[in-house]
């Protein structure tokens, strides 16, 4: 018996299997409205059997965007226009999930395949990046962020509030906080990026205030019945970056107030990843020990591309849930692939009826 192809339950919501389509800017939206792109692409994913299928790193306020074409949640329309794409993911199988963000120091960037870099500060196109403080990221982003009053935290966090309740408005059930990738909100937790001397930094305690209170305020809005994840980058491996016991203290600390399932990923709070121990699934091992020290559900990226990997993950217990980028491209229909690999009974039935019927006949 798969435990890849296993059922999944939280809190209201059913998954029919483990398999997670990972959050993936795909920079093509207009004033952070997406369109017929991002329903082909997240509804093609969802066709191909994903269990959940969570939509990019959308913005909470235009200048929490990566780049210009970034999609967003801080107005109605923008609501509306993610409404018939979750209904489509729906009708099909799969569970819509958002992730919603602010992009801080790492914001007003071109998009990957225009130069990834800071847009520069005379071009029409740019805006000020925010951040904990004035403490630039460095390479591609040398851009110095201004430093954020408390009324701006307080702001921003009023603004990842209403963007969740739109997420809600446009039908989405599950949502996750994007807390890693050297955004924002990790860029409070990292002592890399955050060198604050007020009650938002220095201490364990100070630096996890912004991502605690943003947590809690969320959770005030976003109804019981439907998952909350967090996304935190756990480690940055590099000797200055927090150490992994702080994420774990961190992570109780994030249950406590709520949330439903932690996405375990990497901080990317400085250009330097040369120590990071790139491999075949490396952050499973990770997962695994977040997931026993603090006691909660958990899902795991980073590499993992082969049926069989995904399927040990699960079965050993390292991680509730894989999330997948870079093969979910590769293939959409991976889930599919995945379960006749493994030898799962009718693997057709992964897919819809308007595909199954016809596989099953071959
Ligand atoms: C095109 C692309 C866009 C991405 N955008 C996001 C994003 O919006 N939010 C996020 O948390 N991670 C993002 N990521 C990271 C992925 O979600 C994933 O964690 C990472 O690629 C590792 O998984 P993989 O080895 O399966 O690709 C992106 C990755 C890719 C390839």
């Amino acid at each position: 018996m798969s435990q890849l192809f296993s059922e999944f339950h939280l809190k209201g919501v059913s998954l029919k299997n483990r398999i997670v389509v990972s959050p993936m800017c795909q920079y093509s939206a207009d004033d952070g409205v997406p369109n017929e792109w991002h329903m082909v692409h997240l509804g093609a994913r969802a066709i191909g059997g994903a269990a959940l299928v969570i939509a990019e790193a959308t913005a909470v306020s235009p200048e929490g965007r990566i780049t210009p074409g970034c999609t967003g949640l801080w107005n109605d329309g923008q609501a509306e226009a993610w409404a018939p794409i979750v209904r489509f993911i729906k009708t099909h199988g799969a569970v819509p999930g958002i992730q919603i963000a602010h992009a801080g120091r790492k914001a007003s960037a071109n998009r990957p395949w225009e130069g990834d870099d800071h847009i520069p500060p005379g071009d029409p196109r740019a805006w000020d990046p925010l951040g904990p403080s004035p403490v630039a990221f460095g390479a591609n982003l040398p851009r110095v962020p201004h430093e954020l009053s408390k009324d701006e935290i307080i702001r921003i966090q009023s603004d990842f509030v209403a963007a969740a309740k739109r997420a809600l408005a446009a039908g989405f059930e599950w949502l996750e906080l994007h807390f890693a990738h050297g955004y924002l909100a990790q860029s409070f937790f990292s002592p890399i990026a955050n060198k604050r001397t007020d009650e938002y930094g220095g201490s364990f305690e100070n630096r996890s205030r912004f991502l605690i209170d943003t947590l809690k305020a969320v959770r005030a809005v976003w109804p019981e019945q439907y998952p909350l994840m967090v996304r935190l980058g756990v480690n940055d491996f590099t000797k200055d970056s927090q150490p992994l016991e702080e994420s774990i203290q961190l992570v109780k600390a994030f249950k406590y107030q709520g949330m439903d399932i932690i996405d375990v990923s990497l901080g990317f709070n400085t250009p330097d990843i040369s120590g990071v121990p790139w491999g075949p699934a490396f952050m499973a091992p990770i997962a695994a020990r977040i997931k026993e020290e603090a006691a909660v559900f958990a899902a795991v990226g980073w590499f993992i591309n082969e049926p069989q990997q995904a399927e040990d993950i699960i079965a050993k217990g390292q991680a509730n849930l894989v999330m997948l980028a870079h093969k979910e491209l590769d293939d959409p229909h991976f889930p599919y692939h995945a379960a006749r690999a493994l030898g799962v009974a009718d693997p057709q039935n992964v897919l819809p009826p308007q595909y199954a019927h016809w596989l099953k006949r071959r």
